[in-house]
C-alpha cells in the first residue's frame, strides 16, 4: 500500500478525504497532522481525532501542528464550516489521545525513517505544517514522494477573495515555500473540485447506508451544501479534499496538465493566487501536475463504494 500522510483542518469535505483514505486499502495512512485553517487548531485536532473514531481507528496517530500561518494571521472559515468546523452531527468527544508529539516533527521523523520516495504527503488544508518541516529539516524534502494537495484556482474564480482559493490564501508563504521546493506536485484546485458537485441522489444514497459513516456523511454534506446554495445558488457541495485521496486511487478519473504555477505574495488584489502557466507562455519550469478537470461520475461511484466499507 501506498503510504501517506494527511495534513488537514476538518472541515467536513477533509473528513469525507479521511475516511475515503481509511476505506482504502490501496493506502496506508501514517497519521493525520492537524493545522490551523479552516477554524482553529484547538477545534481542527479534535475533529481529526472524532473523524478517526467515527471511522472505527481510534488506534491511528494524530498530531497537532501550526497553529498559524508562517507569517500571517490566521483567517478560518466558519461561515462555511460552521463553529465547530465540522458541524452537520453531534459526534461524541473523542477518548482517543492526542499525541504528544508536534505533528511537524511527526512529519520529519517519518520522511526521516522510512525509506527516500515512499511516502506521499496529502495536505488539504494551509500549507503551514508541510513549509515549517521543510524549513526546519531540510534533508526530507529529498525523500518525500509526492504532494498531492488540494488547494489554489485559476481559470475558476477565488472563494475567499476574487484571486485566490481558501488553503494557499491562509497561508501564502508556506505554499510559495512548497511549490518551489522541487517536490513532485499534484495541485487539486477549485477548477477541478467544483466539478466533484454531491448530487441529491448521492447524498439520499449515502444517508441510506447501514453503517454509521455514511448518514455522517449525507449530514456534512448537507450543512457545507447551503453556504454553496445561498452565496452561489448552487446544487450541491463541491467535495474538494477528497479529490486528493480520490487522485491516488483512480488517477484515470482526473485531467491535468504538467505546468509551472507561482504563488502571487505581493499583488493588492490577488494575494495567494496560484498563477498557473497552463499555456507555458512564460518559459518557467514546471513544478506541478495542475488539475483541470475530474470525472463527476466516476470520483462518486468511488466514493459511494468506499464509504459503504466503514462501519
Ligand atoms: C478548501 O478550503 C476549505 O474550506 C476546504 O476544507 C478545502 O480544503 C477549499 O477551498
Ligand atoms: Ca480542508
Amino acid at each position: 500500500a501506498r503510504k501517506i500522510i494527511i495534513d488537514t483542518d476538518p472541515g467536513q469535505d477533509d473528513a469525507v478525504a479521511i475516511l475515503l483514505a481509511l476505506a482504502s486499502p490501496e493506502l496506508e495512512v501514517l497519521g493525520l497532522t492537524a493545522v490551523a485553517g479552516n477554524v482553529p487548531l484547538a477545534l481542527t485536532e479534535v475533529n481529526a481525532r472524532k473523524i478517526c473514531e467515527l471511522a472505527g481507528r481510534p488506534d491511528l496517530p494524530v498530531f497537532a501542528g501550526c497553529d498559524a500561518p508562517l507569517a500571517r494571521k490566521l483567517v478560518t472559515a466558519e461561515h462555511v464550516h460552521g463553529k465547530s468546523g465540522l458541524d452537520g452531527i453531534e459526534l461524541p468527544a473523542p477518548t482517543m489521545a492526542l499525541r504528544d508529539r508536534h505533528g511537524v516533527e511527526f512529519i520529519i521523523d517519518t520522511l526521516r525513517a522510512e525509506p527516500a520516495g515512499t511516502v506521499t504527503l496529502v495536505p488539504i488544508g494551509p500549507l503551514t505544517n508541510i513549509a515549517q518541516a521543510f524549513r526546519r529539516a531540510p534533508d526530507i524534502v529529498e525523500k518525500v514522494q509526492e504532494i498531492v494537495l488540494m488547494g489554489g484556482a485559476y481559470f475558476e474564480v477565488g472563494n475567499i477573495t476574487p484571486a485566490a482559493e481558501f488553503n494557499i490564501y491562509v497561508d501564502p508563504e508556506a505554499a510559495a515555500e512548497v511549490f518551489a521546493s522541487g517536490v513532485p506536485i499534484v495541485v487539486l484546485p477549485l477548477d477541478a473540485t467544483h466539478e466533484a458537485m454531491t448530487s441529491a441522489h448521492w447524498v439520499e444514497e449515502m444517508r441510506a447506508l447501514p453503517n454509521r459513516c455514511g448518514p455522517a456523511v449525507a449530514s456534512w454534506t448537507d450543512f457545507f451544501e447551503r453556504f454553496d446554495k445561498e452565496k452561489y445558488g448552487s446544487k450541491g457541495a463541491p467535495l474538494h479534499d477528497p479529490c486528493t485521496v480520490a487522485w491516488l486511487l483512480k488517477p484515470e478519473l482526473f485531467e491535468g496538465r504538467q505546468i509551472n504555477v507561482e504563488i502571487e505574495l505581493k499583488g493588492e488584489f490577488t494575494l495567494g493566487m496560484t498563477v498557473a502557466d497552463y499555456w507555458r507562455v512564460t518559459g518557467r519550469p514546471e513544478n506541478a501536475l495542475y488539475i483541470r478537470h475530474v470525472d463527476r461520475d466516476g470520483l462518486f461511484r468511488l466514493l459511494s463504494e468506499r464509504i459503504a466499507r466503514l462501519p
